[in-house]
């Protein structure tokens, strides 16, 4: 096609496309609340008043504007919405530090930017351990023709709760000797769990104490009322702190059709493992005969679990208010099964009609994820750098080409060869940096992503790993260290799944693509908040001439050197 066709297809695309869109206006205001998300007093950080946090309803192509205002007396406030790409607005991003300044208490800041495809998404806190103080909500995007068919949908928002304040948490990880948080007290389904008990108790002989609640306590789970005979949508989604979920509907089957957003070639599962970050779409057939009542179950796996299951109900229409399940909810599958876990990870294939990805990377990084310690701290390294995120954001310092950033100047690209991965790391010692990751516009750029051992003993953890700004080609996954111009040759380069997220597991390699197709600067995470908290990412800068022309709204900027900058020229 000449450049001239293309560019009236553009010009004609734009205008339908900019009749269409909707503009989806919302004002929120962030702020703490006493609640009972497991039946015990806490405090969360509610928006508007309610925990999670209000359920974005979009069609693919509107614009959403958040005007979000910062009602904590004494600390700043971002929000990070997951899984949107923010293509023309990095600045939208919501990542404090690396893509705008926090927002300060008593300001309004306004969110603004296009939800330019459909799926299942939601939204976070990215400032300090504000996702692990239950600052989340869902984000529904939906497709104007979409082919997935189905007679009803229901949201599943997944998280885990501590008794522990954030903000004491965060002093005990940062601590020497770190603290650690240990596993949650509970888990929580939209935001509802019970502490210490199971509502399935009267079927076992477990010795579990019977959970008691009244209807419209907070942490009175919902009921997910069906009809027979018909295909329920579950858009499940994990924002955990820590745990790796698996999610299982006692007698009912799950088919999986869509991961982080993008459609996967169908598949019929007992259960589905979730990681902190993922999203997915599962389709429910219920049966045709009525008048029952079935537990779902959603349960820890990837760490030796200490909380109970948390549970909820799907009810058959004509099933009477006051019936019980009468059978037990599914057992958890073992949490150290991985090879249970990487068959799983293994059955996602992109849909029909998803071009493959390109056949070769023009370049390729190595992130070895290793333990460290910095004086008595225990910290997390990437590349034995451990990231600490600088008071300037990384957008302003690159816009304004403020001299801030200690760039790594040749970022550590390949993987230690003597390094054991099966061992405590010989040198525990590590650096922190705010060191980040350029590349130019048009690349592709492969991600190896090797996992090791930890400090002490002989363990391996999970890390979910999740890219803003993009969605990657999941190429592989592999046992061991990562071996160059061998592993490659197993990538699946016909039809990998699309996806923003991806488990890394124990002493194992996963290796991911993508092209720098979206100019901006993009942090790529370890989704554990603790693991981020002490350093597990890193951040890319894609297009660093294209973001030094970039019009970025002054409001987005004004903290750190940014501050100055726009002080010496009278914008602030
Ligand atoms: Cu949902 Cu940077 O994270
Ligand atoms: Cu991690």
């Amino acid at each position: 096609m000449s450049v001239i066709v293309w560019w009236l297809v553009t010009v004609v695309l734009v205008a339908v496309h900019s009749a269409s869109a909707r503009v989806v206006e919302l004002d929120w205001e962030v702020e703490y609340k006493f609640w009972w998300p497991d039946c015990k007093e806490g405090i969360v950080m509610a928006i508007n008043g309610q925990f999670p946090g209000p359920t974005i309803d979009a069609v693919a192509g509107d614009i959403v504007i958040i005007h979000l205002t910062n009602k904590l007396s004494t600390e700043g406030v971002v929000i990070h919405w997951h899984g949107i790409r923010q293509r023309g607005t990095p600045w939208s991003d919501g990542a404090a530090g690396v893509t705008q300044c926090p927002i300060n208490p008593g300001e309004t800041f306004t969110y603004n930017f296009t939800v330019d495809k459909p799926g299942t998404h939601f939204y976070h806190g990215h400032y300090g351990m504000q996702r692990s103080a239950g600052l989340y909500g869902m984000m529904i995007v939906r497709s104007p023709k979409e082919k997935l068919r189905y007679d009803g949908e229901f949201n599943l928002l997944l998280s885990d709760w501590w008794h522990q304040s954030t903000h004491s948490q965060e002093l005990a990880l940062s601590s020497s000797p770190m603290r650690w948080i240990g596993e949650p007290q509970s888990l929580l389904i939209n935001g509802r769990g019970q502490f210490n008990c199971s509502q399935a108790a009267y079927l076992s002989n477990e010795g579990k104490r019977q959970c008691k609640f009244r209807k419209n306590d907070q942490c009175a789970p919902e009921t997910l009322r069906v009809r027979p005979n018909k295909v329920y949508r579950l858009r499940i989604a994990s924002t955990t702190a820590l745990a790796s979920l698996n999610l299982a509907v006692e007698g009912h089957k799950l088919e999986v059709v869509e991961a982080d957003g993008n459609y996967v070639k169908p598949f019929t599962v007992d259960d589905i493992d979730i990681y902190s970050g993922e999203t997915y779409s599962v389709l429910l057939r219920t049966h045709s005969f009525p008048t029952k009542k079935h537990f779902i179950s959603v349960g820890v796996r990837g760490r030796k679990p200490n909380t109970t299951q948390a549970l909820t109900v799907l009810s058959y229409i004509d099933a009477p208010e006051s019936a019980r399940p009468s059978l037990p909810p599914p057992v958890t599958p073992r949490w150290d099964d991985y090879n249970r876990s990487i068959s799983f990870s293994n059955k996602f294939f992109a849909a029909k009609g998803y071009p493959p990805p390109p056949e070769k990377s023009d370049e390729q990084l190595y992130l070895l994820n290793t333990q460290n310690l910095i004086d008595g701290h225990t910290k997390w390294a990437i590349n034995n750098v451990s990231l600490s995120v600088t008071a300037t954001p990384y957008i302003g310092a690159i816009r304004y080409g403020l001299n801030t950033l200690s760039y790594l100047k040749s970022p550590a690209k390949e993987l230690v060869k003597s390094y054991d991965i099966t061992k405590p790391p010989a040198n525990p010692t590590t650096t922190k940096s705010s060191g980040i990751y350029k590349f130019p516009m048009g690349i592709v750029v492969d991600v190896v992503l090797q996992n090791a051992n930890v400090l002490k003993g002989k363990i391996s953890e999970i890390h979910p790993w999740h890219l803003h700004g993009h969605d990657f080609w999941v190429l592989g996954y592999g046992d061991g260290k990562f071996r160059p111009g061998v592993d490659e040759k197993k990538y699946n380069l016909k039809n990998p799944p699309l996806r923003n997220t991806v488990a890394l597991y124990p002493f194992g390699w996963t290796a991911l693509r993508f092209v720098t197709d979206n100019p901006g600067v993009w942090f790529f995470h370890c989704h554990i908040e603790p693991h981020l908290h002490m350093g597990m990412g890193v951040v890319f800068a894609e297009g660093v001439d294209r973001i030094a022309k970039m019009d970025i709204p002054d409001e987005v900027l004004g903290c750190g050197l940014t501050r100055k900058w726009l002080m010496n020229r009278g914008r602030h």
